[in-house]
């Protein structure tokens, strides 16, 4: 008798296990849906941004991103450097588009994965843009906020802000003097929700991934920059028109380099044998 319940029980667990299984594969193979995500929020969190951002200002489709370009990655790492003055020149929006792409564009279609990692792909950066005036030709002077899977800039707000950035990032003229400035700010709950305190500790990796990939892109396009930590966080946060819940991780000004960084590669070869017994 107590078999005969066991082998019930059994029957009934793996008939149950079996629908919850099959409803899995179906949801995730046939209709695309990543039901882990769903549990997780993370999916929900990005429409939620993308219905947002859309419905909040002007819309700037950006030129595609072209993946070719004229340096190796390995020259990109040697010539990489932070360069803290600029010529007073504009960027152009190929330039910027490129910039973008190589920190937050998308890399991969069927989930909308981003160039830099990100843990259990929950994307917890936003990128601002502070265009100073003739900062990008075709752009006007504003606040800019970048999204991904439309490759295009949404208007935050109106008006050239680099003096008022410049003084809330202690006054670093790099700030003030880039036509472009970059500014990436971390939405924590997107990834603490799913990770919990751990959470705070990926979302700076993150930012880390995402600014080597600006100095990499910058570098690639004959262009400078420099990872920016010094400033008062909220006074960024409000100068670029940001939400509550994104906060500032760093400040990139972008430009042309007034001198170029320049190293051979032999000069690093000289370095290391001198570096060997
Ligand atoms: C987390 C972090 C914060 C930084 N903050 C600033 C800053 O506020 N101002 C600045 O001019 N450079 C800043 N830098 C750039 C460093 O000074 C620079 O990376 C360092 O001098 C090494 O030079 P390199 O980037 O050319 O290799 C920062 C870099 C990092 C990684």
């Amino acid at each position: 008798m107590r078999y005969y319940v066991l082998v019930k029980i059994l029957a009934v667990t793996t008939i149950i296990l079996s629908v919850i299984g099959f409803t899995l594969v179906y949801l995730h193979l046939i209709l695309g849906y990543d039901v882990i995500k769903y549990i997780t929020g993370s999916v929900e969190y990005r429409r939620e941004e993308e219905v947002k951002i859309v419905g909040s200002g002007s819309i700037i489709y950006l030129p595609l991103p072209v993946f070719k370009g004229n340096m190796s990655l390995e020259e990109a790492i040697l010539h990489r450097r932070s360069i803290r003055e600029y010529r007073k020149e504009s960027l152009t929006l190929h330039q910027l588009s490129q910039l973008l792409w190589a920190a937050q564009g998308i890399t991969e279609v069927r989930w909308g994965f981003r160039a830099s990692p990100s843990a259990g792909a929950t994307y917890p950066l936003e990128i601002y843009v502070v265009v100073g005036n003739n900062g990008v030709k075709g752009l006007v002077s504003g606040v800019y906020r970048y999204q991904p899977h439309s490759h295009s800039l949404v208007l935050v707000k109106k008006g050239d802000v680099r003096e008022e950035l410049y003084s809330a990032c202690l006054n670093q003229e790099w700030v003030r003097d880039a036509p472009v400035v970059l500014v990436i700010a971390a939405d924590y709950e997107r990834t603490t929700r799913v990770y919990g305190e751990r959470g705070i500790r990926y979302v700076h990796m993150e930012v880390g991934h995402v600014g080597q990939n600006i100095y990499l892109e910058a570098t690639a396009l004959g262009l400078g920059t420099v990872a920016v930590g010094a400033f008062y966080d909220d006074e960024v946060r409000v100068i670029i028109g940001a939400s509550e819940n994104h906060h500032p991780l760093y400040v990139m000004p972008v430009g042309i380099p007034v001198k170029p960084y320049e190293v051979t590669p032999q000069e690093i070869y000289n370095y290391i044998e001198m570096n060997r017994d």
